[in-house]
């Protein structure tokens, strides 16, 4: 016969495309959308092989984010040589919470339980916001040495390699007792009927700062310094301090806007919650980001450019039009008065390069 050689039929799909995210609650699907990123789950080639008509449904209960995950197709091809057609729940397990639900059945049955209406998200609540329109939102914390956010972060940390390129989700099996060294926070759509919706979250990550000796040895560092090290030596008894009182560096390490809430103002919102936060505390010397990529960068810049200009110190600055002639770059430093920016930077706890950045964006808006 005249049969098309099978090598026609396309075998290969792209894992991106194959697999739909969906949030469900009690009435519907809130939401559907596709990963971005699926190269450390399926391969480099981001593909799958060897079936037709293959869905992957992950399903998300849109409160509590316990999913269940769907895999249908209408054939499966033999392997090809020595190449077997991919195990998509296999690989796809690796990234899932043990808690996620084995049947499609019984996840619909989950979902229309009258416990929906009584769940808040773990931690504290830790400040409302407004949104477009008559929208509203909540910020929640806790610590990763509570369960119930450790609970909550293994079933949405797939989406670290979603959607951040080069994300790696935190190891949760932690034995080193670091875990208290994360804030978790949550974003969650507060509905008109009470009930909570799932938006974003973010991860925070504590870095202990040594504080050096002064000449003297006497400085009054050095207690909390011989208490960190202490702490850090397991060796040595524990001495009873209290980590939030540490002198510390907070550095935001990963954050996600899930992509049918994104654009809308809902990221600068967020990010502005958790800064204010850090501001306040006490410990927190400054605000750093874990590699942020070009869409977090420009979020964080239009923010902290804003924040920055409600202070009448940075309002003022001003180009030193003398030093102009002799400069090259697009900011030469000796144009500014650096004793006082270093007071407004640390009190502001922004990390020098962010903060140079901003000021640069600043005198050169002057400019124009
Ligand atoms: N590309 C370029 N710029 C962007 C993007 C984007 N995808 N998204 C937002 N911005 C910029 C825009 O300049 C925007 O200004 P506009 O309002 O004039 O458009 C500004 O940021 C503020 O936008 P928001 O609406 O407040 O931000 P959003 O809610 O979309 O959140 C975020 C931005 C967090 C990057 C979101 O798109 C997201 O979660 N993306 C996927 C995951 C990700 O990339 N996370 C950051 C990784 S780095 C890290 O985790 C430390």
């Amino acid at each position: 016969g005249m049969r098309a050689p099978s090598s026609y039929i396309p075998r290969s799909v792209n894992s991106n495309d194959a697999i739909h995210i969906s949030l469900v609650n009690p009435e519907k699907t809130v939401s559907t959308f596709h990963p971005k990123f699926t190269y450390s789950i399926f391969g480099d080639e981001e593909s799958i092989f060897g079936y037709q008509g293959l869905k992957i449904n992950l399903r998300y209960n849109s409160s509590d984010m316990r999913p269940v995950l769907q895999v249908t197709y209408n054939k499966k091809y033999k392997p090809v040589g020595d190449v077997e057609p991919t195990d998509v729940k296999g690989a796809l397990e690796e990234f899932l919470p043990k808690t996620a639900f084995e049947k499609v059945a019984v996840f619909d049955a989950a979902i229309k339980d009258p416990s929906y209406a009584e769940w808040s998200p773990p931690g504290e609540l830790l400040k409302t916001v407004q949104g477009k329109g008559d929208e509203s939102f909540e910020i929640w914390k806790g610590s990763l040495a509570d369960v119930t956010v450790k609970q909550l972060v293994k079933r949405i940390q797939i989406l670290v390699p979603f959607f951040i390129e080069g994300g790696t989700m935190i190891d949760l099996d932690d034995t080193e007792g670091n875990l208290d060294r994360w804030t978790v926070f949550f974003l969650y759509k507060k509905t008109p009927a009470g009930t909570y919706e799932f938006v974003g979250y973010s991860t925070v990550y504590r870095y202990f700062l040594y504080q050096p000796l002064t000449r003297s040895g006497k400085s009054p560092a050095k207690k909390q310094r011989i208490e960190h090290e202490a702490y850090l030596d397991f060796t040595l008894p524990l001495p009873k301090i209290s980590f939030s009182d540490l002198p510390c560096r907070s550095r935001i390490s990963q954050f996600i806007i899930l992509p049918p809430y994104q654009g809308g103002g809902n990221g600068s919102r967020f990010y502005n919650a958790i800064f204010d936060y850090y501001l306040e505390d006490k410990s927190t010397m400054e605000i750093t980001v874990e590699d942020p990529n070009e869409a977090f960068d420009d979020m964080r810049d239009l923010n902290d450019l804003a924040r920055l200009r409600t202070i009448p110190e940075f309002k003022a600055l001003r180009i030193n039009k003398q030093a102009m002639p002799r400069h090259t770059g697009p900011v030469p430093q000796n144009i500014l008065d650096v004793p006082s920016l270093e007071t407004l930077r640390t009190k502001l706890k922004i990390a020098p390069r962010q903060f140079f950045r901003v000021v640069e964006m600043q005198l050169l808006s002057l400019i124009h």
